[in-house]
């Protein structure tokens, strides 16, 4: 399969690519690294992104920037870094991508627990979360061709022990089960689905 990985330089994002790349093709992409670089806050350069790397059979997307920090310092400014970071960025990533990928493709969004499970300094990532799963569910049944789309929601991951302090209490996802939630999606038959590896 000829699968995008957005994200690719990050700490899921580099999971996965040593992954798949065995048995795929492997297009990487970040704002500031990978094979192309596309700043998914951009529509123009997601539409250049897919020009530039032609059909393809499934897309991840491991990138979703959000503000992190204290609930008193969140203003509207803070708080669109994940409306136009992890919600819109990757909403368009399928909105635009749907004219370019293969039938049968898939799409595959990172969310997390946060939607469910509120933990202090997240609220942007838990409503762009929310904004992503909605997304999904509604987008499986609008898309045409036989094209899927699931979304990943791990809890904080075994690679990421900077985050530990911040998820009193939770197991982390190891990073195993996270690699396996994303199979599930991209070489499995679901779709609509939000996912917890
Ligand atoms: N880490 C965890 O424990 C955890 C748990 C649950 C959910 N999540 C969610 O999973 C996602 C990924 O987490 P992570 O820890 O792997 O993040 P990370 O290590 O910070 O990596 C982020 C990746 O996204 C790319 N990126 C960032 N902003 C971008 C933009 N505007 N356009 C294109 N690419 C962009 C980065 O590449 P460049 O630097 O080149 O842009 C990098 O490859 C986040 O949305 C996070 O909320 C994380």
């Amino acid at each position: 399969m000829k699968i995008i990985i957005v994200g690719a330089s990050g700490t899921m994002g580099k999971y996965l690519v040593t992954a798949f790349e065995k048995e795929h093709e492997i297009i990487r992409v970040g704002s500031k690294s990978g094979d192309v670089q596309v700043d998914i806050t951009s529509p123009e350069e997601i539409e250049n992104l897919f020009k530039h790397v032609g059909p393809f059979d499934a897309l991840i997307s491991t990138a979703g920037p959000t503000y992190v920090g204290p609930w008193k310092k969140m203003t509207d400014k803070e708080f669109r870094k994940g409306v136009e970071g992890k919600m819109m960025g990757q909403i368009n990533l399928v909105l635009i991508g749907q004219r370019y990928i293969n039938p049968k493709g898939s799409f595959t969004l990172i969310t997390g627990a946060l939607t469910h499970e509120p933990q202090l300094n997240f609220a942007n990532a838990s409503a762009a979360n929310g904004a992503v799963e909605g997304f999904v569910r509604a987008a499986a049944i609008e898309l045409e061709n036989g094209i899927r789309i699931n979304a990943v929601s791990p809890t904080v991951i075994e690679d990421s022990p900077q985050y530990f302090p911040y998820f009193p209490g939770e197991i982390p996802t190891t990073m195993k089960q996270l690699e396996y939630g994303f199979r599930k999606s991209v070489f499995g038959a679901n779709t609509g689905q939000v996912i917890k590896p």
